[in-house]
């Protein structure tokens, strides 16, 4: 596919010294299948999490003590009784704030500076490049080497956050082992089960979380433990990817069974309790 002759920079693979070929690229396959799917499948998890996020009900589900990870911890007056596992730390914010404010902005830039969701909007969004192989459609790049690119370089720091909110989850995944006569157990349990430990695989494949635990290290013959942690952190290193999307579906798909069932709409069901 050949991009317009108009507008066409005349820097790169169009310079005067370069082979005077026509085309954008010469690759016959679909390589804009790719950037598509990853534009498509960006925007339907970003609409999905910010309605959920700023809907302010039908989160918390009081029987079972199912909360959705998208109001955890729920620190607002305005969060319904019991779904306050961190306790209450505000009045009751306006219909502008979510309940979650507390971790969506750590979440959003964890993922946002995420070496993997980098390479893929990189890509998809900023068609840089938009292929292996397919010039970009711009005469000028700096790279990370600017602000504000050059904060992706803080990205550590939201991966200990994020590991920290992860905790979180994990807590509220085992109480929500509960039912009105004590313990229970449903198909929400599996769900956010589920959910929290694909969560793990994914933060516990993150590639600043492989540096700080063996990666800058230089005699691994000397740290047996954190070799030993490096190798299996490396697997889920090597599936990064993966675990990114099968998490965006998980969390959304958390999100909506716990909708579905403290709304009413459908039941949850139970094993035991
Ligand atoms: S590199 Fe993806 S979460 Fe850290």
């Amino acid at each position: 596919m050949s991009a317009p002759a108009v507008n066409r920079p005349t820097t790169g693979v169009f310079s005067s010294r370069r082979a005077d070929i026509d085309a954008r690229t010469l690759r016959t396959d679909r390589w804009w299948l790719q950037p598509l799917m990853v534009n498509l499948g960006l925007a339907a998890f970003i609409v999905y999490a910010t309605v959920r996020a700023f809907w302010g009900r039908d989160y918390w589900v009081a029987d079972y003590h199912y909360l959705t990870p998208f109001y955890s911890p729920c620190i607002s007056s305005k969060c319904v009784e019991g779904a306050s596992h961190l306790g209450v730390w505000f009045g009751a914010f306006p219909p502008w704030i979510p309940m979650g404010m507390l971790v969506l902005p750590i979440l959003l830039l964890f993922r946002l500076t995420c070496y993997y969701y980098r390479k893929a909007y990189y890509r998809s969004v900023w068609q840089s490049p938009t292929g292996c192989a397919v010039p970009e459609p711009r005469g000028r790049y700096t790279g990370e080497t600017r602000f504000p690119l050059i904060v992706q370089n803080g990205h550590r720091y939201f991966f200990y956050l994020a590991s920290a909110i992860l905790l979180l989850n994990t807590y509220d995944a085992i109480v929500a082992f509960h039912s009105p006569t004590g313990f229970g157990f449903g198909l929400g349990n599996v769900i956010l089960v589920a959910n929290v430990t694909l969560l793990w695989a994914y933060t516990g494949g993150c590639h600043s979380c492989r540096h700080v635990m063996g990666g800058r290290l230089k005699h691994f013959s000397k740290h047996p433990v954190r070799y030993w942690l490096w190798t299996k952190i490396s697997w889920f290193n090597e599936r990064h990817m993966t675990f990114a999307w099968i998490t965006l579906g998980t969390l959304a798909f958390t999100d909506f069974y716990i909708w579905m069932v403290s709304s009413g709409t459908i039941s949850d069901l139970r094993f035991i309790g």
